[in-house]
């Protein structure tokens, strides 16, 4: 069971499908369903057409419509408005035999209308009430507009930032995905599907596919058993202790089995071993795409081998439609197997209130007046203002006075508005982002000067389409170093296109593109007071940014108050408190690059004869990341001292106390993420050199000093043994404490 430690909750065991009513509900209703109707609840179709009009003659949309009119559809994804979910409903409702519901799905990942920062960044606030309130706000205006169903959250570890999906996930480790995956689902679900202002959640990808080979999505994935239990799966056991209601598995074939025809991960560990009592629904297509994989020979087997591993809704490929009442007629598949499925979905649509009221989700006014309201961007620009990270910051450079003569401000993606809504905008209104250049324009009392200098993209992207990258020139860099020689401080924004990084876009090179580096170097030349703020969805490669520059700030991807959060960061009406949910590397070539490596035989030591090169490195690239795992500065200054452990014996059921006396040398408040971290130092396997097992985010006032103290138990020290079993090992133990996994205090113990 992961204990959240820094949170207000810990995991219950999923009371939303439990309670006796539903389960009576859901039997009589099963006892009533023909073959056909309950075949039909397993088809999840895709809402590409326009319900507000009259249904179009296209034959596949006639024909899909008048599937839903006979009850053979159990929900939609991409409907959106309330008169359109109003109208798919009332044709499943009203004019199939039994009535049921539609459930309505839609990717709501990083919010709704009012784009929150992407999860990646959200992770860097290592703050789950970050994680609720984000999903709790999108939650309201997703449900608010009548969908019932989030596709979110996302929490595959990724260790590989050529891989453009670690975006929209925890991050490289496990634990800390964990956090934020509980409380993305709470913030979602609450303790009430059935309120008009909640909807169900979805822990996808199940499982490994951040481990996309060579970070190019959608390829292959290869782990051993002890990474996938060890690193992979965690989150997702999380995700089911906190009461998940769907899961969803992906496009990936792990270690030769596409997980969506992978009866050892849906039926063996996630409803077996886990006693996942919800519903799992492919992805988009990976049903159809067994075939593809070469996993089976037609769409009739593909239909059998993703149904009898586990997978109980499908995603729009309608090879259950057309093929699963054959099977069952022909015995290939269990009438008991197919009850199972539909229960789960069945009971999902009672806990949500379907039944009760299939329109609950359905109010107009609601979806006007509970949408981009001043408390959720208000939320937004908190949420934005914590997933900061400060990773330089030179001669206290920042933060800016206010009343600073004046600011050049440069950046075609500092005046962008519609970049820092992310990649995963769901419904945000195009280009209603707050920029950088506004927000530091509403603070600031001085001159503010911009020009975009550099032109990284075209204005013209879709989501769908490859980046637009624009034909690189100088043109605009004269009137950037001429802005930049007069002011007395340069705010220079350069990153990405938000649709850089998201599904589908991988890169082998994760340096920045353009020639926006370049203009970096002239305008230091001119003035060496330059802060530079990102703006990206993956670990970037930047020391040639930050080794030219006094100050850099990780903005990400912010959602809706980017502009506004960086600027209360930039003028220090908020002290930044984020940390690196993944570590940044000096090359690309160093992917995939993760602090919880193993040692190896041979592993980075100074001990080898100087100039000798049997030892692992690369010969032409550092081996350590340029910002490792959990790092981030703040404009206090935090010191580490004393750590003390309660004993050095560890008993198995005992618990081991570790205080640190962590101390604020600055006069500005701020807030530290003190870390955790043990290292096991032999055992069975080969151990990581570092594993995060517990944080705590805590305010420290100027000059105070706070003692710190986590309890170790051997829980904490278990793993998955490759024989299966997840128990700790007697031995010897260390333990890290500190602000980033690199820079820590070390103490030792022995379990016995
Ligand atoms: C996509 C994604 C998945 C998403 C689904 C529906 O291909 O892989 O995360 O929820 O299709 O849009």
């Amino acid at each position: 069971m992961i204990v959240l430690r820094n949170s207000v909750w810990n995991a219950q065991p999923n009371q939303l499908l439990k309670t006796s009513i539903v389960d009576k509900s859901v039997e009589n209703l099963l006892a009533l369903m023909t073959t056909t109707e309950k075949v039909g609840q397993l088809n999840l179709y895709n809402g590409t057409w326009d319900f507000t009009g009259p249904v179009p003659q296209d034959n596949s949309t006639q024909e899909r419509a008048d599937n839903i009119k006979k009850g053979l559809v159990g929900g939609m994804l991409n409907v959106l408005t309330v008169d359109a979910i109003r109208e798919a409903q009332e044709m499943a409702v009203e004019e199939s035999r039994l009535g049921i519901p539609m459930i309505f799905g839609y990717d709501v990942v990083h919010g709704y209308k009012t784009m929150m920062p992407i999860p990646l960044a959200q992770t860097a606030s290592w703050d789950s009430d970050v994680a609720y309130e984000t999903n709790r706000i999108a939650a309201i205006e997703a449900a608010s507009s009548g969908l019932n169903w989030a596709f979110a959250p996302m929490i595959d570890v990724s260790r590989d930032g050529r891989w453009g999906r670690i975006m929209e996930g925890g991050g490289e480790d496990p634990y800390l995905t964990s956090v934020m995956a509980v409380a993305w689902i709470r913030g979602f679900q609450q303790d009430d599907l059935s309120d008009p202002l909640t909807m169900a959640a979805c822990a996808k990808h199940f499982a490994a596919y951040g481990f996309a080979e060579a970070g190019r999505d959608y390829n292959t994935t290869d782990v051993s058993d002890q990474t996938l239990f060890n690193i992979v799966l965690p989150p997702f056991k999380a995700a089911v202790e906190a009461g998940v209601v769907s899961v969803m598995n992906g496009f990936n074939d792990l270690n030769g089995v596409p997980v969506t025809a992978d009866g050892r991960l849906q039926r063996d560990i996630l409803k077996g071993d886990w006693g996942f009592e919800g519903f799992v629904v492919s992805d988009f297509n990976s049903v159809g795409e067994l075939v593809t994989h070469g996993f089976v020979k037609d769409e009739k087997a593909a239909a059998r081998a993703a149904f009898m591993a586990g997978s109980d809704m499908e995603m729009d490929s309608r090879q259950y439609e057309r093929h699963l009442n054959a099977l069952v007629d022909e015995g290939a598949i269990d009438m008991a197997m197919l009850d199972d499925a539909v229960r789960r979905i069945l009971k999902v649509k009672f806990e949500l209130g379907l039944f009760e009221d299939p329109y609950r989700y359905c109010n107009k006014e609601r979806a006007t007046s509970n949408v981009l309201t001043a408390d959720h961007l208000a939320a937004a620009r908190d949420a934005a203002r914590k997933t900061m990270v400060l990773l330089k910051n030179d001669n206290d450079l920042l933060p800016i006075a206010k009343d600073v003569a004046s600011i050049a401000v440069i950046g075609q993606l500092a005046a962008h508005k519609d970049i820092p809504l992310g990649s995963w905008r769901a419904q945000a209104p195009a280009n209603s982002a707050v920029s950088v250049l506004e927000g530091i324009r509403e603070v600031a009392t001085g001159e503010v000067t911009y020009t975009e200098g550099y032109r990284l993209v075209e204005e013209k992207r879709h989501f769908i389409h490859e980046v637009p990258f624009s034909e690189q020139n100088r043109n605009g860099f004269s009137d950037a170093i001429q802005i930049a020689r007069q002011a007395e401080v340069v705010v220079m924004v350069i990153g990405e296109d938000c649709f850089q990084s998201g599904e589908g876009r991988s890169q082998v090179d994760t340096q920045l593109k353009g020639n926006q580096v370049e203009l970096l170097a002239e305008i230091v030349k001119v003035n060496p007071n330059v802060i530079v703020v990102l703006m990206n969805g993956r670990p970037v490669v930047i020391p040639d940014v930050v080794n030219i520059v006094p100050a850099v700030l990780e903005s990400w991807f912010g959602g809706s108050a980017s502009g506004n959060a960086i600027a209360d960061v930039l003028f220090g009406d908020y002290n930044p408190s984020g940390k690196l949910p993944v570590s940044f590397p000096y090359h690309t070539g160093q992917e995939p690059l993760y602090y919880n490596h193993k040692n190896g035989g041979r592993p980075v030591t100074n001990d080898f004869d100087a100039g000798k090169v049997f030892w692992s490195h690369y010969t032409d690239a550092p081996n350590e990341p340029l910002f490792p795992f959990g790092f981030g500065l703040s404009y206090s200054i935090f010191s580490y001292n004393d750590l003390t452990l309660s004993s050095h014996q560890l008993r198995s059921g005992e618990e081991l106390k570790a205080s640190v006396n962590v101390t604020n040398k600055s006069n500005m408040n701020g807030e530290e993420v003190v870390q955790l971290y043990i290292r096991d130092l032999y055992g069975s396997t080969t151990r990581p050199v570092k594993e995060l097992k517990a944080f705590e985010k805590v305010m420290i006032r100027a000059g105070e000093t706070r003692t710190i103290t986590f309890k170790i138990s051997t829980d904490d020290l278990a793993y998955y043994w490759p024989d299966g079993r997840y128990c700790a090992e007697e031995g010897d133990f260390h333990i890290f404490i500190g602000g980033n996994s690199r820079d820590v205090l070390q103490a030792e113990f022995e379990l016995l």
